[in-house]
């Protein structure tokens, strides 16, 4: 099998080399028949996913089974201020990628989000819920996921959400630097989802891309909490007092950052679409924390 991976420095790009290259998620092997498979890693410098013409003449010397795109513009506070851009990575990218696999009949994942979701309703939402971006993430990612599944029907576009590999920047090692340079933080406590390792993401999409079962997942590690109750999980896990997190509203929060994007109150999936077809093998978020905490001093990057 040749598989292709976007955005490949990124969080996500960087799990699926370590699982590709070692063979090992952390929730098991990987399937066996991608053990052997021919995989290349591409980010920006190599083809910005933006310009058309770049992505036709890379696939013009390039066939692949599958492409896996990590590529995107991940800043939700950057994406307000630069709509026209994130519009560019997050939507045109991957429409750009999925026309082309299209044209070679290879598979697509495109990864999205959470914040595809109004979140003005508690509980859990599943694949068909009525989205209704908030942000301009949000936005330019729901385009992206409507222009991946228009260009090519051999698509799966998974929503994820609150992620955080080894490495790249994350909420998780965020946190930990306030601990350690500052002794605490004040964190949200009224946004509910679900924080995901990018490891057991990984190991999904790996398992994803050897089936038919095309369409939209979510795939977020099991258990719902807010940001301040992720926050003391992390903090607890690394040593520290849980009251050094000092909980505040959404309200407080916008009013201390005017130029933060709206974020969801509750952007919680359900992993329905998985459970349905390839088993649904995501470990609850704490059991996942407490794996990457462990690991973090050896692998972080
Ligand atoms: N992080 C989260 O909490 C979160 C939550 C929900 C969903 N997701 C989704 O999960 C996926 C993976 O996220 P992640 O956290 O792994 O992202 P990430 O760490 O921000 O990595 C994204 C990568 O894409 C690259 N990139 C940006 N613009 C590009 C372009 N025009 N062409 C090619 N590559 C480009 C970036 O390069 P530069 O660094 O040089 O820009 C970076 O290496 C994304 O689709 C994201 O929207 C993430």
């Amino acid at each position: 099998m040749k598989i292709l991976v976007t955005g490949c420095k990124g969080q996500l790009g960087n799990e699926l080399r370590r699982l590709l290259t070692t063979g090992m998620a952390e929730i098991g092997p990987i399937p066996a028949e991608l053990k052997d498979a021919e995989v290349d890693y591409i980010d920006v410098e190599e083809l910005d996913i933006t310009d058309a013409n770049a992505v036709d003449a890379y696939f013009a010397d390039h066939i692949y089974d599958a492409v896996i795109n990590c590529a995107a513009m991940t800043n939700v506070d950057g994406c307000e201020q630069m709509e026209d851009v994130a519009f560019r990575v997050n939507a045109l990218g991957p429409e750009n990628l999925a026309r082309a696999c299209a044209a070679q009949g290879a598979k697509f994942v495109q990864v999205s989000t959470d914040y595809v979701f109004p979140g003005n309703e508690p509980g859990e939402r599943v694949e068909s819920d009525p989205t209704g971006p908030i942000s301009a993430y949000g936005r330019t990612k729901r385009a992206g996921e409507r222009l991946t599944l228009e260009a090519n029907p051999r698509s799966f576009v998974v929503r994820t959400a609150w992620l955080y590999g080894y490495v790249g920047k994350n909420f998780v090692k965020t946190m930990l630097r306030l601990a350690r340079e500052r002794g605490g933080m004040t964190v949200v406590d009224d946004q509910l989802g679900n924080p995901t390792s990018a490891n057991d993401l990984a190991y999904e999409l790996l398992k994803l891309i050897l089936t038919d079962d095309f369409g939209i997942y979510h795939c977020t590690n099991e258990g719902i909490c807010s940001w301040a109750q992720f926050t003391r999980a992390i903090v607890e896990g690394a040593g520290y007092s849980p009251d050094i997190v000092t909980p505040c509203t959404s309200d407080e929060y916008a009013a201390a950052n005017p130029q933060a994007a709206r974020r969801p109150l509750f952007s919680a999936l359900k992993n329905e679409h998985l459970e349905q077809t390839i088993g649904n093998e995501m470990r609850p978020w704490q059991e996942a924390l407490a794996t990457y905490l462990k690991n973090l001093p050896e692998l972080e990057g």
